[in-house]
């Protein structure tokens, strides 16, 4: 019997690949930038599985070029790039991978939080351009961590392990979510509160909502103006949560202390954009899964996922069970 057309839109760890190329008929576009629409079209075409990245946009116009498309695997617990929707009305699973990134990505969301407070990158620069002449009482002076206030956007899994790092940093949490967590609240002491209390009361705060349209700029203007002088905004979550130019206009008008960005909007941010000149915008290339281990582990999860769906199975972490039946 013929294996399963598949398409993989990057190289992803080896410990993945490897089972996707052993268990199937797989190409593998090797570029470091995504394969072009057109090319993904075409490949998508021939495809009965693809195992996807977040910067390619699974609609329903790929869909319909694709008729013995099966499986959709992400090699993300996000699906922003996914019209679920629309797979479900066309029998097509799509799966994602959630759980092996949380604490990963909770690491880098707190490294950026202590990086903005200490203004390590500045430090760094400062002593590397060869200013560093004498102790200074008044040098690169930055905000406290320890006894601060801690507002997460998005108690979901990310939110709660950001919350647990805080515990340790003897942090007060407020939280703001549609849904309860008696977890947060009752084993780490956080306080659930409304957007507009978190804004004011907050000396960070840390994004960990999904993008969807009620998310789209939950931070603009507005909301930047109720925080505090001294607050610093982290985003680990998606780039079009932030209103990018309102951020910038806050962070060089000193309206805010800092912010600590792992996605942008738009993505990848243009090498000219103004929010690089800024001193207080700490800006990382959404690496916040990017440890070996764990990036190993969302490419076996993507894989195992491609693969139960090749083979007729409920893929172990599929977002339309719904789609599985039709
Ligand atoms: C995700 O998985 O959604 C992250 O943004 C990348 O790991």
């Amino acid at each position: 019997m013929s294996k399963p057309r598949v398409f993989v839109t990057r190289i992803i760890p080896d410990r993945g690949l490897r089972k996707v190329l052993e268990q199937t008929d797989a190409t593998v576009w090797e570029d470091e930038l995504p394969p072009p629409r057109s090319v993904l079209l075409e490949w998508a075409s021939q495809a009965d599985g693809l195992l996807t990245l977040l910067t390619d946009k699974i609609d329903a116009e790929l869909m319909d070029a694709a008729p013995k498309l099966k499986v959709v695997a992400n090699f993300a617990v996000g699906f922003d790039n996914f019209d679920v929707p629309a797979a479900t009305q066309r029998g097509i699973l799509m799966t994602n991978t959630p759980g092996v990134l949380t604490d990963t990505t909770a690491d880098l969301a707190f490294a950026l939080l202590m990086a903005c407070a200490r203004r390590i990158v500045e430090g760094r620069d400062y002593a590397r351009n060869g200013h560093w002449r004498t102790w200074g009482p008044m040098l690169l002076m930055g905000q406290d961590i320890h006894g601060a206030t801690l507002g997460i956007a998005g108690i979901g899994r990310i939110g709660l392990a950001m919350a647990r790092r805080a515990v340790g940093f003897g942090m007060r949490i407020l939280y703001h979510d549609a849904m309860r967590s008696e977890v947060a609240e009752n084993e780490l002491g956080a306080i659930r509160v409304n957007k507009e209390e978190l804004l004011a009361q907050s000396d960070f705060v840390s994004l960990h909502v999904p993008l969807t349209p009620e998310t789209r700029h939950y931070i603009d203007a507005a909301a930047l103006k109720m925080m505090k002088p001294n607050a610093i905004l982290i985003n680990t979550a998606r780039g079009p949560v932030v209103d990018t130019m309102a951020l910038y206009e806050a962070l060089k008008a000193r309206q805010i202390f800092a912010a600590g960005l792992d996605v942008t909007d738009p993505e990848p941010l243009p090498a000219d954009h103004p929010l690089y000149t800024l001193d207080n915008a700490l800006i990382v290339p959404h690496i916040a899964s990017a440890s070996f281990e764990t990036r190993s582990k969302m490419a076996e999860m993507a894989a195992d996922n491609l693969l139960a769906g090749l083979a007729g199975k409920l893929p172990p972490n599929c977002l339309n069970p719904e789609a599985f039946n039709k």
